[in-house]
């Protein structure tokens, strides 16, 4: 509490609590892992970010769009406070945005809860995030979300019994008590759960466990990136895909960022997820062609999408209320906002701020030279069930 009055003292003097500014120009503070291991976060968001603005003008209305980024390094809600409380403070700006992963945003949610400023996250999925401000919107999805298909999935293709193993933190609880509440309900048998560290984890201790329980199949949600790339190679390396246990997960698994760096290993692997590379509508097309031709060394991937997103609600939002960024302004014309996305028809949920979207069952394929998530089946329109009571 006492934190809380000092940092609401230093912003009123500071003029930073929804004051207007001298000059009319919108900013954006983001603050993004931009090193660190999970730095692939932070370049995705901000080619989302850069191509929207590269497409729509820097300018929404008179106000022109200054984004100034902040890297947190990862997991490191301290930095990403300090950096947050930096940009309302000194810098002024009138929209917090990015969170590459759930720590950071849970350290600002009460930051902009304070200083009344619209905070739009652009990964970070655990559920309770949107509730730590009621001026957070998310672009992104949430762990529940994407479990929950994919539960629904194995219990429709034959697998009775699941080893899960979830990163320790925010996001794999929910993966985790998603996974194993739609599995079990649909008469599934959970035969082990194990939570791995979420920095530098050794996956060859658990991969050995599951090994030795034989189960139908594992159930991962490990951060996107190079953990992914590693559990892989150990369940291929340790034999548990000779041994014919199945490897199901949330597509933050074969994020197109690693896929290629997975290699074969990935081929057969199915997951669900909202957003593929390969996604077939007309907006995807034109999305990944000029995310190519703008950045010809990186693929397209959800977080890219998520960070295209938010930009577009941040400029939708600001069209409605004629350039008015003020928190309560804010998101009371983001509730309800629809869109197509690259991803399919999104909608940001007027109760809980959080994206209604579909969520597809994809598997691992080589499309000409490329592996590729090819979407197999849709379940429409998912609401976050982490919230439904
Ligand atoms: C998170 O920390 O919220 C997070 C990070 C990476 C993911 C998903 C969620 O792939």
């Amino acid at each position: 509490m006492q934190m809380k009055k000092s940092l609401i003292a230093v912003a009123l003097a500071f003029g930073a609590a929804g004051a207007a500014h001298a000059a009319n120009d919108l900013k954006i503070g983001m603050v993004l892992p931009m090193s660190g291991p999970f730095a692939g976060y932070g370049q995705q968001i901000l080619n989302g970010v850069h191509l929207y603005m590269a497409e729509h003008g820097d300018k929404i209305g008179d106000r022109k769009v200054e984004l100034i980024v902040k890297d947190d390094t990862g997991v490191a809600p301290e930095l990403s406070k300090r950096a947050a409380q930096e940009l309302v403070v000194k810098d002024k700006v009138d929209i917090l945005a990015g969170f590459g992963l759930t720590p950071s945003a849970f350290a600002v949610g009460p930051l902009s809860a304070q200083a009344k400023i619209p905070m739009v996250v652009m990964n970070a999925a655990t559920s309770s995030v949107t509730e730590k401000s009621p001026y957070i919107v998310r672009t992104s999805m949430t762990l529940p979300q994407v479990s929950a298909p994919i539960a629904t999935w194995a219990l429709k293709n034959g697998i009775k019994t699941v080893y899960t193993v979830v990163a320790d933190y925010g996001p794999g609880h929910d993966a985790e008590k998603q996974f194993v509440k739609t599995f079990t309900a649909g008469g599934g048998k959970i035969v082990g759960e194990v939570r791995t560290p979420v920095k530098n984890p050794d996956f060859s201790p658990f991969l050995q466990k599951v090994k030795d329980t034989k189960p139908d199949a594992v159930f991962l949600f490990v951060p996107a990136g190079e953990q992914g790339v590693a559990f892989l190679k150990g369940y291929k390396e340790r034999g548990l895909a000779k041994d014919g246990i199945k490897l199901i997960s949330t597509g933050d698994l074969t994020d197109e960022d690693v896929l290629d760096a997975m290699g074969e290993a990935a081929v057969g692997v199915v997951t669900s997820f909202h957003y593929s590379e390969d996604h077939k509508s007309p907006e995807n097309k034109a999305y990944t062609q000029a995310y190519y031709k703008a950045y010809p060394n990186k693929r397209p991937n959800f977080m890219s999408v998520a960070g295209y997103d938010g930009m577009h609600l941040i400029y939708a939002v600001l069209k409605k209320t004629g350039g008015d960024a003020t928190g309560d302004k804010f998101i009371a014309a983001a509730k309800g906002m629809k869109w197509e996305s690259p991803r399919g028809p999104i909608t940001i949920d007027p109760e809980t701020r959080d994206i209604d979207q579909n969520i597809y069952i994809r598997k691992v394929e080589k499309v000409g030279d490329k592996l590729q998530n090819v979407e197999f089946d849709v379940i429409r329109d998912v609401k976050d069930p982490g919230k439904q009571k």
